[in-house]
């Protein structure tokens, strides 16, 4: 970075190249580099012969930082879990949250800011006095760059610090600063917890609006618990805010044997998109996912699964739900038997398969005798008299509404981008006219949502 001293520029440069190196979400000397490489392109490319060689994307900035992408400020404390906040920033990663990391000076005798950097895919941020880190960021920039602030595990001496408005580090400045949801993870020995001054303490966080998320029997809550509790914190307002809604999406694998498996050309496009617009639309969302090559969408909490009864078992797992969306291809059968070694080629011989009927899941579901959704929506995937084998559907399945579409090969909507639907209802049938995935996925968002109206929740 020798050729490139930023802190030579004059203050308007600064801020702008801070502002500009924000939007990207680089630093501010990766900034430079860009702007420096654009100029080169236009010029001949004479001016990258004196610059350094280009900073290796972190893993931030190679992940595309997409429209509704959370970011997260995770504080880490001083507390036998801070083991556990390692684990937490993949789980917020998983939901697609961009995270970023302080360490108190007391966390650092349990975890590395090496670790912490690694994980976030940027450096941890530890010291309120270092000059390299307040230009380059700052901690007031650290305390309004981001959608929510984490502090997991949350000390006894952090919370202290935090109800006595104390600022005398990075971790609790930064708190003192923000303007953003706080939410806290305490973990502490049983003694301490019960403290009167820990407890008076929690009371006055919780008055102040600060969020709490376990102890669980002593323990920081789980990672998963944590970042379950964030996406519901930094999850938008909408029409379906307060509602849990279940989505599946994508082919199963029925395994023959190690290697070989019985699938479907379903991509998953749809049941994504439907996750992605309930999200969108406030709503606590689960995809239960059978193998896709796509990026879960962001403030979903994903599940992913490989066969058709381990995808019935996560979608019981996540009940109850208000609306259930099941636009998984669940291959209707699997192999009777799954060889436990790869079934050898015999010359002259060709195996047999046999096949046992999968459980039906749309109609499990639809059929639950407790906790049945209000609203369950089927898929019918049919190449042939589309809209009587799905009104036919309706009634066997027992589910309140189908969206069928023609998956014939010349449709191309079968791992496509586009569909086209018709949705079959108690009250009739309604063609849509063909269109994007993410746009059928609003329209049936609308949908539930004039369903729904404002009946008690
Ligand atoms: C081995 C060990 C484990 C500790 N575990 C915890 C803990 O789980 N919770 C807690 O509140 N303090 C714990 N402490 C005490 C904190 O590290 C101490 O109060 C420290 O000042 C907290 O600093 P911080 O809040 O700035 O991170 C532990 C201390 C030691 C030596």
């Amino acid at each position: 970075m020798a050729s490139i001293t930023v802190r030579q520029l004059d203050d308007k440069l600064k801020r702008l190249l801070r502002l500009r190196a924000a939007r990207h979400s680089r630093s501010m000397e990766d900034e430079v580099r860009v702007i420096l490489r654009q100029a080169a392109e236009q010029t001949g490319g004479e001016v990258l012969e004196h610059l350094d060689p280009p900073a290796r994307p972190t893993r931030q900035t190679t992940r595309a930082i997409a429209a509704g992408t959370k970011r997260i400020l995770l504080i880490i404390g001083g507390g036998i879990a801070a083991y556990k906040s390692l684990d937490l920033i993949r789980r917020l990663h998983d939901r697609g949250a961009q995270v970023r990391c302080i360490l108190t000076a007391a966390a650092q005798h349990f975890i590395t800011p090496l670790a912490a950097g690694a994980l976030c895919g940027e450096r941890a941020y530890t010291d309120l006095f270092d000059a390299q880190s307040e230009f380059d960021i700052g901690h007031i920039r650290l305390a309004r760059d981001t959608d929510a602030i984490v502090v997991a595990p949350a000390t006894a001496d952090i919370l202290a610090k935090m109800a006595g408005g104390h600022a005398d580090d990075l971790a609790t400045a930064v708190l003192l600063a923000t303007d953003k949801p706080i939410l806290i993870a305490p973990a502490m020995n049983p003694r301490m917890w019960a403290a009167k001054p820990t407890q008076r303490n929690l009371a006055q966080l919780i008055a102040d609006g600060i969020r709490v998320v376990g102890p669980n029997r002593g323990e920081m809550a789980e990672p998963l618990e944590i970042a379950a509790a964030v996406a519901a914190i930094t999850r938008p307002a909408g029409p379906l805010s307060g509602r849990r809604v279940l989505v599946t999406a994508g082919p199963t694998n029925e395994p023959i044997d190690p290697v070989r498996f019985i699938a479907n050309r379903s991509s998953g496009k749809q049941g994504h998109a439907i996750a992605e617009a309930a999200a969108a639309a406030g709503a606590d969302v689960v995809l239960v996912s059978g193998p896709v090559s796509l990026h879960d969408p962001p403030g979903v909490s994903v599940v992913k699964v490989e066969t058709a009864r381990q995808m019935l078992a996560a979608v019981e797992r996540a009940m109850p739900v208000d609306i259930a969306v099941f636009a998984a291809a669940v291959a209707d059968w699997r192999p009777e038997r799954t060889s436990e070694n790869k079934i050898k080629k015999q010359p002259g011989q060709t195996p047999s398969l046999a096949l046992i009927e999968n459980p039906d899941i749309l109609s499990t579901i639809a059929h639950r005798k407790s906790d049945r959704p209000r609203l369950v929506i089927g898929f019918a995937a049919e190449t042939e008299a589309l809209v009587a084998n799905a009104k036919a559907k309706l009634a066997k399945k027992g589910s309140d509404w189908i969206l069928a579409n023609d998956v014939s090969p010349q449709t191309g909507i079968m791992g496509g981008d586009t569909n086209t639907i018709h949705l079959i209802t108690a009250n009739g049938v309604e063609s849509w006219p063909p269109q994007s995935k993410d746009e059928v996925a609003r329209m049936l968002i609308e949908r539930i949502v004039g369903a729904l109206g404002d009946a008690k929740r």
